[in-house]
């Protein structure tokens, strides 16, 4: 590590009550050294969501998907055996599967037809006699951990020191009782953000705070005097009582008595209400830009009725996120300015936020 690099870990204090916190030094946003460190010590060695699990539920399917640039790839064996490998083809580092989803015997590259069986095992390489001191068992997919839960699936790209459920605990148990088994992926919507990954999840951690100011249209639905916010080993979560609403807007995404923002270490949003879930993820671009992942999930994806209530709230979604985005980016232009160093906490809204900057800070250091 670089003495530059080690001076700015080394110039958070992550140790302070939240009334005398500060944010993260505005470098962390924006410093490639930091980007690469954070790849490694936070990507690279942590439960990361993955994709659905719907997508790998049979027999012979996969997915694919960029974690700070790491390219991934999970599969369904034949015998029902899920599987996650680096999907980067061993003969000259082509992804072995492009597509984002999808069924197929076997894991054919596209770029000399190399071949893999679903278990990762190099089973078939085209004119390759001839080639000494090569053996295929010596040029499998390199594994990594994978697991699922209800409809998430996780990969850990490191070696993980706790199985899925400890690292998630306790947002399956604080969850059970929502249904979210009953519902069904209903569409998926992406934005790149001109921003750091860090600061589409600042502005989900603040606690509400920016609701009334950028999402007016929303603000009405939820009972700010009751908002609160939960802090547990990897995760937060945001509990809002909702008040009945007469904006028809508001009642296409809002259902039910509670909304529940749940943030999982480091980069997945999950935000449940009556029958309705949608998940946000971010995934970094580099250290200005990040792609950011919409699932939206309801109980009825069938009837006309539903599909025209589906249809509505993941436009209301899309508006909610149009504002969002405009912050995000300016946030990310405000971080480069050299009048800006680090922030501060409101303790009545912030506690997730600087929660966040703390395991972060952690997590890089550790
Ligand atoms: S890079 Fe995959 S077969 Fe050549
Ligand atoms: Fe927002």
């Amino acid at each position: 590590m670089s003495p530059r690099l080690t001076e700015l870990l080394n110039a958070y204090d992550d140790t302070l009550p939240l009334s005398k916190a500060r944010t993260i030094p505005s470098a962390w946003y924006f410093d490639p050294e930091l980007y690469d460190l954070e790849c490694s010590k936070v990507f690279g060695n942590t439960w990361i969501y993955a994709g659905r699990s719907e997508q790998v539920r049979e027999r012979g399917s996969y997915l694919t998907i960029e974690v700070a640039g790491q390219p991934i790839l999970v599969s369904r064996d034949d015998h029902g055996v899920l599987h996650a490998f680096h999907n980067a083809c061993r003969h000259k580092a082509a992804q072995v599967m492009n597509e984002p989803c999808g069924r197929a015997d076997k894991l054919r590259c596209r770029y000399h037809g190399w071949t893999y069986n679903l278990q990762g095992q190099l089973i078939g390489t085209p004119e390759f006699a001839g080639v000494e001191d090569f053996r295929k068992e010596d040029y499998f997919l390199p594994a990594m951990a994978v697991d699922t839960h209800g409809p998430f699936v996780f990969v850990h790209l490191g070696n993980p020191k706790q199985s899925l459920a400890e690292f998630l605990a306790p947002f399956p148990e604080m969850t059970a009782s929502l249904g979210v088994e009953q519902l069904h992926f209903a569409g998926r919507r992406e934005y790149v953000l001109e921003c750091n990954w860090k600061v589409f999840v600042d502005n989900y951690q603040d606690g509400g705070y920016h609701v009334n100011t950028v999402h007016p249209g929303l603000s009405g639905a939820l009972d700010y005097a009751k908002y609160r916010t939960e802090l547990f080993a990897n995760s937060t979560v945001q509990i809002s009582p909702l008040k009945p609403s007469d904006d028809p807007t508001v009642a296409k995404v809002r259902t039910g008595t509670h909304a529940y923002y749940w943030w999982i270490f480091p980069n997945l949003m999950v935000n449940l209400y009556q029958g309705v879930m949608d998940i946000n993820v971010t995934l970094p671009l580099g250290t200005d830009r990040c792609r950011v992942l919409f699932d939206f999930y309801f109980l009825d994806v069938s009837s006309p009725a539903a599909k025209k209530f589906n249809e509505e709230s993941i436009a209301v979604a899309h508006q909610v996120q149009l504002e969002d985005i405009s912050v995000c980016d300016e946030v990310q232009r405000g971080l480069r300015s050299r009048s800006y160093d680090t922030g501060r906490f409101s303790v009545k809204r912030e506690a997730g936020a600087y929660y966040y900057h703390q395991l972060l800070a952690r997590a890089l250091r550790g």
